[in-house]
């Protein structure tokens, strides 16, 4: 089988109790840790910077995927490597130059990711599809938790999968919205290797219940 992670997004945790809620999907099953950056600019929310990154991350033994909806995204990467983060994705629709981007993450040292929002097609990237380790597909607008999986999405997804299946072996396909225990069967099938969750997991009664349900559909 081909690798599958399940990746808690803490956007949907209890921002006063971060650290708790890190561990707790930790030992619920998570294999990484999804954080969202938002500047209140390209996306409609604000979030979090480096700092929390950097103190969160002291407190799990999880690598950090960090999903950067923010304008001007190569300014901040250094700052992201720097605070822990051992994924990063930046935006197709925040960049003139994704080639140095993505260079600028690799250098680094760490894994560098796409994400195309719901209405981006994926013609804009394929290029650089042999430079990426992941490509984040956004399966909702950004900006929000809680928000219902946008049905065409699968499409992309399952192309994607062709492509990669084809010329990248080693490409991960990242999903990102309105993930659920009902439908991520499904969405595993399509080809999904990383399923970002939030409030799936974090409104759950039982996080381990969630994330070992989850696993058993992959
Ligand atoms: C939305 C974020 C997502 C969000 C997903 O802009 O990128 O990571 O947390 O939340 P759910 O899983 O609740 O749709
Ligand atoms: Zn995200």
């Amino acid at each position: 089988m081909s690798k599958k992670l399940i990746a808690p997004s803490i956007l949907s945790a209890d921002f006063a109790k971060l650290a708790e809620d890190v561990q707790a999907v930790e030992q619920a099953g998570a294999d990484i840790i999804h954080v969202d950056v938002m500047d209140g600019h390209f996306v409609p929310n604000i979030t979090i910077g480096p700092l929390v990154v950097s103190s969160l991350k002291k407190t799990t033994k999880l690598p950090f995927d960090v999903h950067l909806m923010i304008e001007n995204p190569e300014k901040y990467i250094g700052a992201f490597a720097k605070a822990g983060a051992d994924w990063i994705s930046v935006h197709q629709e925040t960049g003139y130059h994704l080639d140095r981007t993505i260079n600028l993450i690799k250098d680094h040292g760490v894994k560098a990711g796409i994400a195309l929002n719901p209405a981006t097609p994926l013609d804009t990237i394929t290029d650089v599809l042999g430079l990426l380790d992941f490509v984040l597909l956004m399966t909702v607008n950004p900006g929000f938790g809680g928000q219902k999986f946008i049905p065409y999405c699968k499409n992309k997804i399952s192309q994607l999968k062709d492509i990669r299946d084809k010329h990248y072996p080693d490409l991960l396909i990242e999903i990102d919205g309105g993930v659920t225990t009902e439908n991520i069967g499904e969405l595993s099938q399509c080809g999904t290797n990383v399923f970002v969750a939030g409030s799936a997991i974090f409104n759950s009664e039982d996080y381990k219940q969630t994330i070992s349900l989850m696993k058993s559909k992959l």
